[in-house]
């Protein structure tokens, strides 16, 4: 679905504007997956992974994401260069339609500006706007502790853990943790 456009006030004052993804945005979205997959470990993919990420793939990914009822794309720009995405997206599989699944990431240089609490704002108004969603659902990986803090300031909370869901080439293994948020409707 496309989104209704907004701007809201980062935490330094600068002003963000967010809207759904269009075609120009598609060679900046290539670099924003590669620089975001470099700058921290909680995402699911390195940097070197991202040569599958093409031009076509984008544009083909936007246009079903923004024709769809049961998905939304939500790009965030601060002084017109992207700061980062996140999405929503619900199946219509009739015993799993009411869990919407959302994600974020940011590129580092805007995180801790009041970003992630507007676009998850955002998201649960889209997930109370679809009348048989009833939860919202996310992973993030063990030490996220900013991530952690930003889903429980949200309403999110932990509802179980794979352990050992993620090695690092290192060899490190980390828990991924599942966070469940409810939403509350009248009977
Ligand atoms: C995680 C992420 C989405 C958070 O978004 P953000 O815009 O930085 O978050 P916000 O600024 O809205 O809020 C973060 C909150 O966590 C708090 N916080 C920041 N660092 C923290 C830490 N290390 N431990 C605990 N709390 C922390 C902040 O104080 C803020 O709380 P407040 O608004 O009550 O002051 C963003 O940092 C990001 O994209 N990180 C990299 C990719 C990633 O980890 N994505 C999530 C994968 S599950």
């Amino acid at each position: 679905m496309i989104i209704e456009a907004f701007e809201f006030t980062l935490k330094d004052g600068r002003k963000a504007f967010v809207r759904s993804p269009g075609d120009e945005d598609i060679p900046e979205v290539l670099d924003y997956l590669y620089v975001s997959s470099g700058e921290t470990e909680f995402v699911l993919r390195y940097p070197e992974e991202c040569g599958k990420y093409t031009w076509e793939g984008e544009k083909a990914l936007f246009d079903r994401v923004n024709a769809a009822d049961n998905e939304a794309m939500l790009v965030c720009f601060v002084e017109g260069k992207i700061a980062g995405l996140s999405n929503i997206a619900w199946s219509k599989g009739l015993k799993t339609r009411h869990r919407a699944s959302v994600a974020i990431a940011l590129l580092r240089e805007y995180w801790n500006l009041g970003i992630g609490t507007r676009l998850f704002e955002e998201l649960i108004r889209i997930a109370e706007d679809n009348p048989q969603i009833l939860q919202m659902e996310l992973d993030f990986i063990e030490g996220n502790s900013r991530a952690r803090a930003l889903y429980e300031k949200m309403g999110f909370r932990i509802a179980g853990v794979k352990p050992d869901a993620v090695r690092l080439k290192d060899g490190t293994l980390l828990n991924e943790y599942s966070m469940v948020r409810k939403i509350h409707r009248e009977a």
